[in-house]
């Protein structure tokens, strides 16, 4: 099968997310990294693209010359991820899919809801792919947990508690430090700091799973370091459209918590616990009965689960693979265009600009619903409505 090409802009040297993307793409061998606008600074990210592997006329200098020359090209890129700084996320975007690129772009999309519904328009329009980077929605057992509640093995599902909690930003001695303070600056930062940063995959990972997308929600949101602007800590309440309840809380000052990822699904016959930190244990109450530990790669479990089960069980699977599961499931999704057939359904589950888009409602439905006092917000897209 004919490798696909792949592009990506941001993710330059020493970025926190690109080493992952680039595992990810590059897993399977469904994509070969042939292009890239990796830095802000044009000379570095050119050296590094190099350095990377890409050739001198496709290692660029900026997403614009970038695009520019991709589209001049027979042989120009499949998909492009854009792992930039959130503020320029809809721009950059926005861009490529006019051009009729596909593009996975990272979370936050975009920063405001309007800007959200127009990527959400411009990708229906322009029928390309517009995915959104909600890469722990990858994780096998968290696919085998969506697919156990679609079964109905949870009965219905009454509620469901999501946290993202960790500690890296409680010094108080350091939030004055400029690698943190523009988080909690709403000049750059937008409206949320740490529900925009990390609640949202947590919310969406909860909406994933049970297969409800939120409806309404109540915020309680602290600066727990008072030089701060914007939020270090949310409780938000939750209530979806099918009918489940919801408890989300996410922390930057939650010391001893380092990702803190989790899901908890509380339904009528059972109960279900994974935390992203052991990702390869998945624990199942089912009423009266005893609880069970599964394990990724295990017998029995969903096609959803295998299909996203790399390497045998009781070894251990990690983030850069649940990333790599979301280029298998984009490789498919091209590929199946590109041939002109229905994709595989089990692989029909990477996160899409709708996501994208309802995440940025329930960002400004958790700030205004904070600064009133927790008063119960309308959290869906207007568009949605
Ligand atoms: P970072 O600050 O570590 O790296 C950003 C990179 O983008 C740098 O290499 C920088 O030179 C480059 N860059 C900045 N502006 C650019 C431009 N205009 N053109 C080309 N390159 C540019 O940031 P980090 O933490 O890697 O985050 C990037 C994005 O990924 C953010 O939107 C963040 O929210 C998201 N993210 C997502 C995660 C996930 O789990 N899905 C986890 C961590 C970050």
């Amino acid at each position: 099968m004919a490798k696909l090409l792949w592009g990506m802009i941001g993710g330059g040297e020493g970025s926190q997310i690109g080493p992952a993307h680039r595992l990810g793409a590059g897993l399977d061998g469904a994509f070969d990294f042939v292009a890239g606008a990796l830095d802000h600074r044009p000379e570095a990210g050119r050296e590094y693209g190099q350095r990377l592997g890409l050739a001198a006329d496709r290692a660029y200098g900026d997403w614009r010359e970038m695009l520019e020359g991709e589209q001049g090209r027979d042989d120009r890129i499949d998909l492009v991820t854009v792992a930039t700084p959130n503020a320029t996320h809809f721009e950059i975007t926005k861009a490529y899919l006019e051009a009729g690129f596909h593009v996975l772009c990272e979370k936050p999309m975009t920063m405001t809801v309007e800007e959200g519904e127009e990527i959400v328009g411009l990708a229906r329009e322009t029928g390309r792919i517009c995915a959104v980077n909600y890469g722990y929605t990858g994780y096998a057992l968290v696919r085998h947990m969506r697919a156990m509640v679609a079964r109905g093995d949870l009965g219905k599902v009454r509620m469901v508690v999501a946290e993202f909690a960790h500690g890296h930003h409680a010094d108080a001695a350091d939030a004055d430090n400029p690698r943190v303070r523009w988080r909690y600056d709403p000049a750059q930062a937008g409206v949320s700091a740490q529900f925009a940063d990390c609640g949202i995959h947590a919310l969406h990972m909860a909406s994933f799973v049970i297969g409800q997308e939120l409806d309404r929600l109540s915020a309680d949101t602290v600066s727990c370091i008072e030089s701060r602007v914007l939020e270090d800590d949310a409780q938000v309440n939750l209530r979806f459209d099918g009918g489940a309840a919801g408890r989300l809380w996410t922390s930057s000052i939650a010391l001893g918590r380092q990702h803190g990822l989790t899901l908890q699904v509380f339904g009528e016959k059972g109960g279900l616990r994974w935390a992203q930190e052991q990702p390869n244990q998945l624990y199942w109450m089912p009423l009266g009965g005893r609880l069970e530990v599964m394990e990724r790669g295990g017998p029995g479990l969903s096609p959803e689960a295998d299909r996203a089960s790399r390497v045998t069980m009781g070894h251990a699977e990690g983030m850069p693979l649940a990333f790599a599961n979301i280029y298998a499931d984009l490789a498919e999704a091209i590929r199946a265009r590109k041939e002109g057939r229905d994709m595989d359904p089990a692989a029909d589950l990477y996160p899409r600009a709708e996501d994208g888009l309802r995440s940025m409602a329930a960002v400004f439905a958790v700030a205004e619903s904070g600064q009133g006092q927790g008063v119960w917000m309308d959290a869906r897209p207007p568009m949605f409505r």
